[in-house]
């Protein structure tokens, strides 16, 4: 019998973890990338350039609630997994307009989890037993932490806040009951806060090193004390190619970088760090721009992961803190400013007036 390509089917690879988890994963492994991506606006072909050459990796185009679509390509390419990060993700979207995060994030994860089903079901031997359905979600399906609080663990309640995360949670239930249900062989992974090359300028990194450099206003919501646990997105990428290879069926495994900072913390390490990188920039020191703005409505206060169990059961541990992990990322902006010319377009210039009124 003809050997059968070692493919794996990545959604919402064009975005910002899944086009570092499609780097990270072809210059570590051996098996074929299929990238399925809707390219809404937070999906950039231009992520993935470096690896538009790698004869293992195909880019196709479509939305996950598109059921033939995915069923047309699971009887194609025959993966041996999903890895599954195609979703709407940036909160303050999410309070302005719910209804895409509903669709792809609930609708959309049932589609592709009724199509994995049924793929899975037609699978026999070894194939069947490899198969792996890899989610992957959010810390903020569990809340908000009160400063003495223990960190989030995988057995804590879900609690969702926002829309985006409700969806989210919604989204990580349907997983839950698929393998309780049917046996199909899924893994959840929950993560902190991730920052690195190729974020959208919409979060708070990416947006505060632009504003920054260009002079503009640097909005902090609220009083600037929010938590977030920070992780740099090749950690993240590495713990996800660790929950898929050795991760057991039907858990979930919580991913953090035990990097809690305030968000003042974050903008003014930032701009300090702009105040020896850019002397030269129009406002100096960077931090005159820091502008204190209304809070986000139902803005949770702290996030923090407990990483135990992925770093007992499946030897994953962070390598950049939070120092090494934002300096990459700010000297990565600093030297890549046609890639920010390509994302700072119309559409998000309107983003930015609708929020910020800027
Ligand atoms: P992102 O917004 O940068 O990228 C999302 C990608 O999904 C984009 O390429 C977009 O085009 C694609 N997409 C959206 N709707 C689609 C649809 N209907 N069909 C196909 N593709 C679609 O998001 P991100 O920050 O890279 O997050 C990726 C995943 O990781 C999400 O599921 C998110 O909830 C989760 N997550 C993100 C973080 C974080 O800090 N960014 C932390 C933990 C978990
Ligand atoms: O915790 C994981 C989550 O992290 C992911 O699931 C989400 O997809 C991702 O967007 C992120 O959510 P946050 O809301 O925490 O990230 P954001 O970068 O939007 O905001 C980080 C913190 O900074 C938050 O407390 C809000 C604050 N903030 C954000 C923006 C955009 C500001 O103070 N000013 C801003 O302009």
């Amino acid at each position: 019998m003809e050997k059968r390509a070692d493919t794996i089917l990545v959604t919402g690879g064009a975005g910002f973890i899944g086009s570092n988890f499609i780097l990270h994963w072809l210059a570590n492994e051996s098996a074929n990338v299929v990238n399925l991506d809707k390219l809404t606006y937070a999906g950039n072909p231009a992520n993935l350039l470096s690896a538009s050459s790698d004869r293992r990796y195909k880019f196709l185009q479509g939305d996950i609630c598109d059921r033939d679509l995915i069923a047309e390509l699971l009887i194609t390419h025959r993966p041996r997994a999903i890895v599954h990060f195609a979703a709407e993700s940036h909160v303050d979207r999410s309070i302005h307009g719910p209804d895409d995060f509903i669709r792809t994030n609930v609708n959309g994860t049932f589609s592709l989890l009724e199509e994995a089903r049924e793929y899975w079901a037609g699978l026999t031997g070894a194939e069947k037993d490899a198969f792996r359905f890899l989610h992957v979600s959010t810390d903020e399906v569990y809340g908000s932490l009160g400063p003495e609080d223990a960190a989030f663990t995988e057995s804590t309640r879900y609690s969702p806040n926002s829309p985006y995360s409700a969806s989210k949670a919604a989204s990580d239930h349907l997983v839950r009951a698929y393998f309780h249900t049917y046996g199909l062989p899924v893994l959840t992974t929950n993560c902190s806060n991730n920052y690195g090359p190729f974020q959208f300028p919409e979060k708070l990194i990416p947006l505060v090193i632009l504003h920054a450099i260009g002079g503009k206003p640097i909005p902090v919501y609220g009083d600037g004390q929010n938590v977030r646990d920070w992780l740099f997105v090749t950690d993240h990428c590495e713990a996800i190619r660790s929950v898929l290879t050795r991760g057991k069926g039907g858990e979930t495994y919580n991913i953090g970088g035990r990097n809690e900072v305030k968000n003042l913390d974050v903008v003014n390490s930032i701009c300090s760090a702009l105040d020896e990188l850019r002397p030269n920039d129009p406002v100096m020191p960077h931090a005159k721009l820091i502008t204190f703005v209304t809070d986000r409505p139902g803005h949770d206060r702290r996030y923090a992961m407990n990483a135990t169990k992925i770093e007992s059961e499946l030897g994953w541990k962070p390598r950049e803190t939070f120092e090494t992990g934002i300096r990459k990322t700010i000297l990565w902006y600093l030297e890549n400013d046609a890639w920010i010319q390509g994302v700072t377009t119309g559409a998000y210039r309107q983003w930015m007036a609708t929020q910020y009124s800027l």
